[in-house]
């Protein structure tokens, strides 16, 4: 017994064996938990944080932020509702959450959702035209709300204003020797308990199509040739501060599942936000300068002949726990 009045060792660890399988940004994990007898404890390793991608620690905050709302839909399926403060202490800003516990009945939509985290899967393909059920894209962008954060959809007209700061991040980190050091050890990865695949990455787009962003000697072969017909949403909060980034992406984690659990497809995209002025042109063009941008997701949804992705690998979970 570990967890005072709370569950055990074991289902602290059944929990967290859930909550590792969050995105992060290239697959760092940059998590830490701390099992303590009142509760559970989540820290930033800050050692994972890619100074060159994500100079601000955005998408570092984000990833541990996806991973503390899995770890809430682990938890509520295991039987226990949990109780979280963000960032409990000003003085030490990397422990970013901690978490107590208390008994509560297990709900449909908890088992929904916990099957929604060992399906989900990061699909950077071409998604198809047309296939994308009425409604699913609002259904999925009002899980923010419910996250204190929100997502905006981006109308197809709108997709060339995105283009340019997404084409403009392309082009600044193609010279940029510290980044392509960065993407060169964290992707291309095959066989490794961490960074992004080769096998899970199709080739780099053609000039003519809106720009992703590109990794190291991809694999993945593309469903179709057809333009992408994904559609976008950008995950906002009204502040900018360390929990309005863990709240970013607890409700992307919190739209993510919903999608799955909807049977689509998704993928994340955070470029050019790790640049001030693209994410502020971003923020310009599609949040009237009211909200702040934090990641975006890409949502579509893959016919059933589509080839089957292969799971991105994460560190054992006992590399991320400290024990009391
Ligand atoms: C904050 C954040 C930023 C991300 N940025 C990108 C991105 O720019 N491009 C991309 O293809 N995937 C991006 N991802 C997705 C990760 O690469 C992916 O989650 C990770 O490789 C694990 O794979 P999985 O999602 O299939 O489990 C991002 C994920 C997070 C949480």
């Amino acid at each position: 017994m570990v967890c005072v009045l709370g569950p055990d060792l074991r289902t602290c660890r059944d929990a967290l064996e859930m909550a590792v399988r969050a995105p992060s940004v290239h697959n760092t994990q940059p998590w830490r938990w701390r099992i303590r007898p009142d509760g559970i404890e989540l820290r930033a390793d800050t050692r994972r944080q890619l100074t060159a991608t994500d100079p601000l620690a955005r998408a570092m905050v984000v990833s541990c932020g996806a991973a503390l709302h899995h770890l809430e839909v682990a938890f509520a399926v295991l039987g226990w509702g949990v109780r979280i403060t963000r960032c409990p202490d000003p003085a030490d800003p990397d422990l970013l959450a901690s978490l107590t516990f208390s008994p509560r009945a297990v709900s449909e939509t908890d088992v929904q959702l916990a099957a929604a985290v060992m399906l989900r899967q990061s699909d950077r393909r071409r998604f198809p035209a047309g296939l994308l059920p009425a409604g699913s894209v609002r259904a999925i962008s009002s899980a923010a709300s419910r996250h204190g954060a929100a997502a905006r959809v981006i109308p197809d007209r709108l997709l060339p204003q995105l283009a340019d700061p997404m084409r403009e991040a392309a082009v600044r980190h193609a010279t940029d020797a510290d980044y392509l050091a960065e993407l060169a050890e964290w992707s291309g990865c095959r066989g490794a308990t961490e960074g992004v695949p080769a096998r899970n990455t199709p080739p780099a787009r053609s000039d003519a199509e809106l720009p992703v962003r590109a990794f190291v000697d991809s694999e993945l072969r593309e469903h179709t040739s057809m333009p992408d017909a994904a559609q976008w949403l950008v995950v906002c909060t009204t502040h900018d501060d360390r929990i309005s980034q863990l709240r970013a992406g607890e409700a992307t984690s919190a739209m993510l599942l919903k999608a799955t659990h909807l049977g689509l497809a998704t993928s994340l995209q955070s470029e050019p936000l790790g640049m001030l002025d693209l994410r502020d042109q971003i923020r310009g063009s599609f949040l009237h300068q009211c909200a702040f941008p934090h990641i975006m997701i890409r949502v579509g949804a893959m016919p059933t002949t589509a080839t089957p992705l292969h799971s991105t690998p994460r560190r054992p979970v006992d590399e991320v726990i400290e024990l009391p």
